[in-house]
């Protein structure tokens, strides 16, 4: 017998009205949880403020109501409809506190926050400063955060990545020359690791390995690899990235090189089917916690099952890489 709902509609607590943001970078799959949240609040009619602008329109009070049909058409879409900002205002006592004052005159009991490190930390201040529960979905396509096996985001951006890896592979290849390809992940290598073994890469650098410039070198020049060669590099992974880890490699390997930092565009695009069905999963969760009495947790997914994480452990404590696979990139460029 599978329990579609963990707790049964209406049977819960004070809570009348949520308030749901997205913040810090976008990712892939933020508007499908934005759906799963406000969906499940209308299943248990809960009211649903969006708030736009993450935690600039929390202190600038830009929100608007929303409704089951307000989601509707949003499930394929990038971005985020309730729009995202880094804000630094709210990095201060002064700024929580107006946020605070905004969300107790919109009546708003509980709050729902999509987003990633810099996200959580202010949703545990704002818990920890003014007592307002709030419950997190990871989005973000770092999948750098402690208590869930992925991030809503992550899937689509590697799969982007390993798309334009493969672009990347035709054309090294017609021309011999070596591509050093940067990818996002300034202080996590999630992504590089993934995108590196999935795009076939010679060489995956991380934030998590020192630099090891002699290792590239040798690599590139191995005989019998002097053609082409992909390096995946995340942004975090050496001072100067790609460009300038490509032009120092260039006094010591006598090939032909060009470099391409994919940037955004690993941001952006309609979220895998992997993402949007992890998204409805957390989005839904999400909201059924904050109802249960949750004060401020993220809910995430481990081992397949939806787990609760305290809001301070996900950006405090690390998420490791997976040595194992760092070793099999290794393996497979040998
Ligand atoms: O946190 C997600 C992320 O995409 C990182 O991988 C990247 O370092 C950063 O955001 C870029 O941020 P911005 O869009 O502000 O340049």
């Amino acid at each position: 017998m599978v329990n579609l709902m963990r707790f049964p509609k209406d049977s819960m607590t004070k809570i009348k009205k949520i308030g749901v943001y997205t913040s810090g970078g976008d990712a892939p799959g933020m508007n499908a949880a934005l759906r799963a949240i406000v969906r499940t609040a209308a299943y248990h009619n809960i009211e649903v403020i969006g708030i736009q602008h993450g935690y600039t329109g929390m202190i600038n009070g830009d929100m608007i109501p929303m409704g089951a049909r307000s989601v509707s058409n949003i499930i394929q879409r990038g971005g985020t409809i309730l729009k995202t900002a880094r804000s630094r205002e709210f990095m201060t006592r002064e700024g929580r506190a107006r946020a605070a004052a905004n969300l107790s005159a919109h009546g708003i009991d509980g709050l729902v926050a999509i987003g990633g490190n810099g996200t959580f930390q202010g949703a545990t201040l704002l818990y920890e400063e003014h007592m307002i529960p709030t419950v997190g979905v990871p989005g973000t396509i770092d999948n750098d955060l402690y208590g869930t096996d992925f991030t809503v985001g992550y899937d689509t951006a590697t799969n982007t990545a390993v798309e334009a890896i493969d672009k990347i592979r035709d054309t090294a290849d017609a021309h011999d020359r070596v591509f050093y390809v940067e990818v996002m992940g300034r202080d996590s290598g999630f992504i590089a690791l993934d995108v590196g073994i999935g795009g076939g890469a010679e060489y995956v650098a991380i934030p998590e390995i020192e630099e090891n410039f002699e290792a590239i070198r040798q690599k590139l020049t191995t005989s019998g690899r002097q053609r082409s060669s992909i390096v995946v590099i995340a942004e975090g992974a050496f001072s100067g990235g790609a460009v300038d880890l490509a032009k120092r490699m260039s006094e010591f390997v006598h090939l032909h090189y060009r470099v391409t930092v994919l940037g955004h565009i690993q941001r952006g695009g309609s979220p895998s089917a992997r993402d949007r069905v992890l998204a409805a999963k957390l989005g839904s969760a999400a909201v059924e916690a904050l109802l249960a009495g949750e004060l401020n947790v993220m809910a995430g997914e481990v081992n397949n099952k939806i787990v609760l994480t305290q809001m301070r452990d996900t950006w405090e404590k690390r998420k490791e890489i997976d040595s194992s696979l760092i070793n099999l990139a290794q393996v497979l460029s040998v």
